[in-house]
C-alpha cells in the first residue's frame, strides 16, 4: 500500500486522494471488524502516559469513521493549562520531548506529584491523580492531536520549534485552555503556505510518507 502510494503520487497527485480514500475506508473497515481490539498506535506514540484515540460517544466513533478530527475529547483528569501556566510554568517543563524529539511527550503521573504531593491535596481532581501514581500506573490521557494513518502526514516538532515557530500557531493560546482542545484547520494548506512562506521544503515527501 504505501509503495503504491509512493508511485501515485510520482505519477500525478490528482489521483491520490482516491487512493487515500479507499485506503482510509478500509482501515475503518478493519477497525470496525476487529471490535474491541486495542486502538491503532499512531506512529509517533512516544510517552511514559498512556495515550488513546478511544471513543467516548457514538458520535465521536462516527467522525472517526469520517476522518473529521473530534473537538470533544473527554480526559480522565479535568487538567488545567490555564492555571499552571499563570503560576509560572513552562511548556517545556511537562512537554520535554518538543524541541529534541518528534514528539512534544506528555508528563507522567510522578512528574505531576512532585507538586502535588504539597499542593492542592485536598482537591477531588488531585486526588484522583495521586490515586493513579498510588496504584502504579499511568494517567490514561486521550489523545488531541494526530493524523489519521490514511493521511500517510509525518510531522516532527524539532525543526518547528529551531525555527522559532510558536506553539500557538498551531495549538492556539493554551493560556485560554484548560485541557487541550483541538484546534481546527490543521490541514495541508495551513502547512504548505506556512512552509513557501518560510522557504522550507514543500515536496510530498517532506510530510507524506
Ligand atoms: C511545578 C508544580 C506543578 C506540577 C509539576 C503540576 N502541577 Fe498541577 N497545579 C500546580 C499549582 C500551583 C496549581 C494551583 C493550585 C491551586 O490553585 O490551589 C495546580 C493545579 C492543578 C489542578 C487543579 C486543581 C483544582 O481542582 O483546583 C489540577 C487538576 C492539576 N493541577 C493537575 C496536575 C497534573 C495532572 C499534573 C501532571 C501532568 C500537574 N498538575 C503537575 C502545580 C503543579
Ligand atoms: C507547526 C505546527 C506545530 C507547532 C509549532 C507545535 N506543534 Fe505540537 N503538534 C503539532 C501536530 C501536527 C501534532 C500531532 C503530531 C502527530 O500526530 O504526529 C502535535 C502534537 C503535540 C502534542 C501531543 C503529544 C506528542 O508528543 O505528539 C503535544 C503535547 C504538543 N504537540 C505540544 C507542543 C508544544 C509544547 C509546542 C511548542 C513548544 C508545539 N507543540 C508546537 C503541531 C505543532
Ligand atoms: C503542568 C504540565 C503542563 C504544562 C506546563 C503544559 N502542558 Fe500541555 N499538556 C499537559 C497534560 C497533562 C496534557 C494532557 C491533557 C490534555 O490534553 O490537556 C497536555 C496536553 C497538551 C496538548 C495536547 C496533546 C495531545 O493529546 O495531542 C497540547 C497541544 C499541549 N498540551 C500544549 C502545551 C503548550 C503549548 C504548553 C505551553 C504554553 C503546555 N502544553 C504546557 C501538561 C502540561
Ligand atoms: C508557521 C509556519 C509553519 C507551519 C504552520 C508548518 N511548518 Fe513545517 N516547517 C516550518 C519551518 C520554518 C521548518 C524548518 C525548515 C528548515 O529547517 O529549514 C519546517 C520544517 C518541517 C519539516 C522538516 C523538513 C525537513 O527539514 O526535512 C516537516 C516534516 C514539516 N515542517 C511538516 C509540517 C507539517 C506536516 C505541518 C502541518 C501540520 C507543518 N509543517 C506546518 C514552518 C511551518
Ligand atoms: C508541509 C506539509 C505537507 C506537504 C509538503 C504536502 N502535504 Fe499533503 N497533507 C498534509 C497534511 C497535514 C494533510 C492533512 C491530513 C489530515 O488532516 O488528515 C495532507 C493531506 C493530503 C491529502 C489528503 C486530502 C486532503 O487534502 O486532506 C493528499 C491527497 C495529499 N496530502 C497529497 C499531497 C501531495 C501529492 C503533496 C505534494 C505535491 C503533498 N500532499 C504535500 C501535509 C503536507
Amino acid at each position: 500500500m504505501d509503495r503504491l502510494l509512493v508511485k501515485v503520487i510520482f505519477r500525478g497527485w490528482n489521483r491520490v486522494p482516491l487512493i487515500l480514500a479507499v485506503a482510509g475506508v478500509t482501515a475503518a473497515f478493519a477497525s470496525c471488524s476487529s471490535g474491541n481490539q486495542p486502538q491503532v498506535k499512531h506512529p509517533s506514540y512516544v510517552t511514559t502516559g498512556q495515550f488513546t484515540t478511544a471513543h467516548s460517544t457514538v458520535l465521536s466513533a462516527a467522525k472517526d469513521y469520517f476522518d473529521v478530527y473530534p473537538t470533544d475529547v473527554q480526559q480522565p483528569i479535568a487538567f488545567t493549562h490555564k492555571v499552571h501556566l499563570k503560576n509560572g510554568m513552562q511548556c517545556t517543563d511537562c512537554h520535554k520531548g518538543v524541541a529534541e524529539g518528534p514528539d512534544a511527550t506528555i508528563p507522567n503521573v510522578q512528574l505531576c506529584m512532585t507538586c502535588h504531593q504539597v499542593i492542592a491535596t485536598n482537591k477531588p481532581e488531585i486526588k484522583k491523580v495521586a490515586a493513579y501514581q498510588k496504584e502504579g500506573e499511568q494517567i490514561p490521557w486521550h489523545r488531541v492531536y494526530w493524523f489519521y494513518p490514511s493521511a500517510h502526514v509525518k510531522f516532527r516538532h524539532g525543526p518547528h520549534i529551531r525555527a522559532g515557530v510558536d506553539c500557538a500557531t498551531c495549538h492556539g493560546d493554551m493560556k485560554q485552555q484548560t485541557v487541550a482542545v483541538r484546534k481546527a484547520g490543521l490541514d495541508m494548506k495551513f502547512c504548505v503556505s506556512c512552509h513557501r512562506l518560510h522557504k522550507a521544503p514543500t515536496d510530498c515527501t517532506t510530510c507524506h510518507f
